[in-house]
């Protein structure tokens, strides 16, 4: 493993956990078995990501098209939600860690999104970290929302259209306190973004690995971060900037 001594430990890191079905498929096993096995890799993805000191950690479980799958699938993903949401709560308390559901969960049966909000109040003053499980989430979905909400506050005189800013949008959305991620890792391949963060990922730096994700680990994890330590972030500037160049 690395030298942790070189390793610029980003802040806050997306993760778009895709390879599930593959990884079952290879194996001649169910789609659902994949999915479970990637709910495990999840759970441990937390447990090294507080070890590591990554303050904010936000994973992408299903997503606003995900609905468009098999009745069978859909279904096996939102009992395992079920039952991993249990487990995460023990988890998040063991490692001091916050839990933030974001999407549009109103979608969900009524029995899990209760599983979200005891978790999210059991866990809101856990301060190691805060995982951020993205559930019913579509970038386009929460911008919408966000255009909706400013409207109506536009519409009932408490905001003025000029005086919408960047930062009041980012105060809008389902992430809103918390930084927009440094790194984005995808695994199993795939160069998309398959309508995840549109709006927070503008500057992040993408690192896509072929791994899938129930084979993914501390050790990916690590390389994921190694490749961040030697980016050059610029953010549309110019790194040998001096004033009057
Ligand atoms: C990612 O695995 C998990 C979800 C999208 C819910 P997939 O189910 O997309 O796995 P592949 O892409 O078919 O291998
Ligand atoms: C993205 O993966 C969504 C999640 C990981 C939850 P998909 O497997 O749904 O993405 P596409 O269809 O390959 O773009
Ligand atoms: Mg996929």
């Amino acid at each position: 493993m690395a030298d942790m001594e070189q390793l610029k430990i980003p802040e806050c890191v997306a993760v778009i956990l895709d390879g599930n079905g593959r990884w079952a498929k290879k194996r001649g096993l169910p789609r659902s078995m994949g999915h479970a096995e990637g709910c495990k890799t999840l759970e441990q993805t937390v447990y090294d990501a507080a070890d590591l000191g990554i303050k904010v950690l936000i994973a992408y479980g299903f997503s606003t098209e995900n609905w468009k799958r098999e009745d069978s699938e859909v279904g096996a993903l939102l009992t395992l939600f079920k039952i991993y949401g249990k487990k995460l709560m023990r988890v998040a308390m063991e490692k001091n860690v916050r839990v933030r559901v974001i999407g549009e969960r109103s979608r969900f049966p009524s029995d899990l999104i209760r599983i979200f909000e005891d978790i999210e109040e059991a866990t809101k003053d856990n301060t190691a970290m805060t995982f951020v499980t993205a559930l019913n989430y579509g970038g386009r979905d929460e911008i919408t929302r966000v255009v909706r909400k400013i409207a109506e506050e536009v519409r009932d005189g408490n905001a003025d259209a000029k005086d919408i800013t960047e930062q009041m949008i980012s105060d809008h959305l389902d992430t809103a306190g918390l930084p927009d991620p440094d790194l984005l890792i995808r695994t199993s391949g795939e160069l998309r973004l398959s309508n995840y963060l549109l709006w927070q990922l503008a500057y992040t730096e993408i690192y896509v690995t072929d791994t899938l994700w129930p084979d993914f680990n501390k050790a990916e994890l690590v390389k994921a971060i190694e490749a961040y330590s030697r980016r050059d972030r610029r953010f549309g500037g110019r790194k040998d900037q001096e004033a009057g160049t």
